[in-house]
Formats: C-alpha cells, sequence, structure tokens
C-alpha cells in the first residue's frame, strides 16, 4: 500500500504540474482525492491492515492528500497570475499613440444659408413658423384664391394622395401664411421655410423637392414700399452693400399687385451666362401684397389691414450665397462638394 500511494502521489504531482486550465485541476482533484478517487480507494483497504501498520499508512495517506491539495491550490494561484499577465499584456494601452482623428461633420451650405437668412428676419422681428408637408389642396389653393380649375392645381404639376385631389405635398409655402392667419394674432411677422414638392424633372436649375422660405408681414398701413425696402435690405445684408436687385411684374392669385425679385448673377455680374441663361438675372423670389380676398377668408378686415408676403427659393439663394452653379450639387450630398463650405 505504501508503493500505491508512492505512484498516486508521483503521478498526481506529474499531472498537477502539466495542466493548464483550472478545470483541469478540478478534474485531477476529483480523479485522486474526490469520493471514488484513487487515494479514497486505497484507504478504503484499510481494513486489510494489521493494527501497527494502519496508523503508518493512515498518517502516509493524509500526508499525501495534503501535499496534493497544498499543490493544486499552489497550481490553481500559478495559473491563475499567469492569465492576469496575459491580460494585462493584452490589454495593456500604449499611450504614446496618437489618436484617431474623428471626421466631424458641419452644416450643409443651404442650411449655413437658411440660419443666415433667418438670423437677418428674427432681427427685423420675424417669428419662425412651421407647417405640414402633406397639405390640404384647401389651404394650399382654396384660401389663396386659387379656386378649382387654376393651371396650378393641375395634376400634371402636383403630388396628390387622393383621386379627389384634397391631400396634397405642398407645392409652395405659401399655405403658411393662411396658418399664420389662423393661428397669430395680429399684427403678424412670420418667417417659414421648408420643403415644397413639384413635379418638374431634375435638371441643373429643378428638383421636384426643393425648398422655400415664406414671409409674411400683416399690420396697419403696409405698402408695397414696406416690401420693397425690406427685401433690398434682406438681399444687401446677405450678399453685400450695393448688392444690385430689380423688381419685375408678375401674377400669383394670392397677392395684388405681385412681382418677382432678380438678383443680379453672382458669375458673369450682370453679362449674362449659362448660370443665368444668359440674362445677367437670377429670379429669387416671388412676392407682392397680400390679396383682400385672402385677408378677408382668414377673417382679417383689409380695410383696416394690410400685408404683403413672399417665396423664396432657398436653393438658389443658397447658390448664390456661396457661387454654386448647378443645384444638383446641393441634393447629391458628395462630400468632396459640401467639404468646401
Ligand atoms: N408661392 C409663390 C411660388 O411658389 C411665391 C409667392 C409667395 C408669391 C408669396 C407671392 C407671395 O411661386
Amino acid at each position: 500500500m505504501k508503493t500505491q500511494l508512492e505512484t498516486i502521489k508521483q503521478k498526481a504531482l506529474a499531472a498537477l504540474a502539466e495542466a493548464k486550465e483550472s478545470a483541469e485541476l478540478e478534474s485531477l482533484r476529483v480523479k485522486y482525492l474526490g469520493k471514488k478517487g484513487e487515494l479514497t480507494a486505497v484507504l478504503k483497504q484499510m481494513g486489510k491492515l494489521s493494527a501497527e501498520e494502519r496508523p503508518v499508512i493512515g498518517q502516509l495517506a493524509n500526508d499525501v492528500r495534503e501535499l496534493l491539495t497544498a499543490e493544486i491550490e499552489a497550481q490553481k494561484a500559478k495559473l491563475e497570475e499567469i492569465k492576469l499577465e496575459a491580460r494585462l499584456r493584452d490589454e495593456a494601452v500604449d499611450v504614446t499613440i496618437p489618436g484617431r482623428e474623428k471626421k466631424l461633420g458641419h452644416q450643409h451650405p443651404m442650411y449655413i444659408a437658411l440660419e443666415e437668412i433667418k438670423e437677418i428676419f428674427v432681427g427685423m422681428g420675424f417669428t419662425i413658423l412651421d407647417g405640414p408637408e402633406v397639405e390640404l389642396a384647401y389651404y394650399n389653393f382654396d384660401r389663396l384664391n386659387a379656386e378649382e380649375g387654376h393651371p396650378s392645381r393641375d395634376w400634371s404639376d402636383t403630388f396628390y394622395f387622393d383621386e379627389d385631389s384634397r391631400v396634397m405635398l405642398r407645392s409652395q409655402t405659401s399655405p403658411m401664411q393662411v396658418h399664420a392667419m389662423e393661428t397669430k394674432p395680429l399684427p403678424i411677422r412670420i418667417l417659414a421655410p421648408g420643403r415644397v414638392y413639384r413635379k418638374d424633372e431634375v435638371d441643373a436649375t429643378h428638383s421636384p423637392m426643393f425648398h422655400q422660405v415664406e414671409g409674411m408681414v400683416i399690420d396697419k398701413n403696409i405698402t408695397m414700399a414696406d416690401l420693397k425696402g425690406t427685401l433690398t435690405a434682406v438681399m444687401e445684408q446677405l450678399y453685400g452693400e450695393g448688392t444690385k436687385t430689380r423688381f419685375r411684374p408678375h401674377h400669383f392669385p394670392f397677392t395684388e399687385p405681385s412681382c418677382e425679385m432678380d438678383v443680379q448673377c453672382h458669375k458673369c455680374g450682370g453679362v449674362g451666362c449659362p448660370t443665368c441663361k444668359g440674362e445677367g438675372w437670377i429670379e429669387i423670389l416671388g412676392a407682392g401684397m397680400i390679396h383682400p380676398k385672402v385677408l378677408e377668408m382668414s377673417g382679417i378686415d383689409s380695410e383696416e389691414y394690410s400685408g404683403w408676403a413672399f417665396g423664396m427659393g432657398l436653393e438658389r439663394m443658397a447658390m448664390r450665397r456661396f457661387k454654386i452653379s448647378d443645384l444638383r450639387l446641393i441634393f447629391e450630398n458628395d462630400v468632396r462638394f459640401l467639404e468646401q463650405f
């Protein structure tokens, strides 16, 4: 039995020294020291021994058990230390490596232009107003004096949602005039930027989705001179003092009189080039004195109050502001283009 114990001890110690995982140590513990382990099996034969031999072998067995137990613990501690060292090595941070640069984006040039426009109007006492892109034809047309049969209501120009042409993607921000008249106390000064939709083919100056900025003033004694004075001052603030503008008579159902405002072409300085289609001028907004019928439909006394409104194309403003020659660049979102602003 003595030799048996000695063999167990040697075998176990050798196996322990080889173990590389704590799970292995645990199964070795079970194998040698467990209830059905080899050491226990030897002890079960103690009954066969003589009374003199029994304490000697018992002592020896205990020594082996203690030795193996201690060895298992020591080996476990060693493995853990190795593991910790490996982890520390793996997770080591080299604080001398230069950091990875994070690419920071910035506002889209069109929104930069919009911010500038908003700032100028807010400085003049205007309030910014937001409204629905899915609009009722009632607000987009009827309340703006464009009744059934008006050419602008045509299916070929407008994205309708229903057969009855009642719900649509707004084709202009002008319905915001009506929303403002319905919800704001007089006097009113609002600026309403947003997306509008028309069935246009994409080219250098057209897109089926584009942006307008609507502006409206209603107060007592408002005249066309206020309209011209305000818009001229805005263009000078945006594009620099002495920026040349011109007003041309035009027609809109909801303004009377109506006009369009042009700004001298930024590319050719008025000589004529592809950007301005040889005109020397770029049309930037439609405007006019609010039609008395439109005021009355919203319950505003047109004898006491008058007002003006405009709707400008935001893309065109941004193109002029940043000297961009093709509208498509604004929507393509090519980073190489956007990075320049
Ligand atoms: N809504 C008109 C357009 O889209 C522009 C406009 C706005 C004209 C306000 C007059 C007054 O062309």
